[in-house]
């Protein structure tokens, strides 16, 4: 996989949305490392400039993307329980007082709350309800997120835990965390 060209999104873009960081490209470089063709993605974000965008990112690069403006993935239920073969989530994972958790804003990008899990552990109920019999989840943690906590409690839905990748960037120590059914 190339790098996505990301030339069109502009600096006032960037005061709404998320700029791709390494945690973005950690990301890509873990399912680049693990899978060989995606042909068709449908992509969720609570910010609806996000969603726009990442459309444009799509058209711009010949990859056909349908975002959805929803909270997590609750605009794709009940219609895709089970049928999830992919599930990829680069959550809002820093650590910051529960009030900074936002509804859609540029703080939605990266305030996740207590331990940084605020945002993670709603969507972590839906996993096993989404994800089909051979579907697989991957998502970016740092180690404050207490990731054995995570994978204990996927763990209880029959899921296995496995770290597809992990890097060090400034003070974060990011990995990307891969589950699927044992
Ligand atoms: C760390 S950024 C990742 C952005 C981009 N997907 C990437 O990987 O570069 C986290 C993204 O999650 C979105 N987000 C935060 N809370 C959300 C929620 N409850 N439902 C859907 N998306 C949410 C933010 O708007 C932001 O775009």
């Amino acid at each position: 996989m190339t790098t996505p060209d990301i030339s069109h999104i502009t600096g006032d873009d960037y005061a709404f949305i998320y700029e791709p960081a390494e945690d973005s490209f950690l990301l890509l470089d873990a399912i680049e490392s693990e899978l060989k063709f995606l042909h068709e993605l449908r992509c969720t974000d609570i910010n609806p400039r996000a969603s726009l965008v990442t459309k444009a990112t799509g058209d711009k690069n010949g990859v056909n993307l349908q975002p959805v403006t929803t909270d997590l993935v609750s605009g794709l239920l009940p219609r895709l329980n089970g049928q999830v073969d992919v599930l990829v989530f680069n959550p809002p994972y820093v650590v910051t007082p529960s009030d900074e958790v936002s509804n859609g804003g540029i703080e939605a990008s990266w305030a996740g709350g207590t331990n940084g899990r605020e945002v993670i552990d709603r969507l972590l109920p839906f996993v096993p309800q989404l994800l089909s019999d051979s579907g697989v989840f991957y998502m970016v943690v740092i180690k404050e997120n207490k990731p054995k906590d995570i994978q204990d409690i996927l763990s209880k839905s029959g899921f296995h835990m496995t770290v597809v990748i992990n890097r060090r960037s400034g003070p974060e120590f990011l990995s990307v965390l891969k589950f699927s059914r044992t």
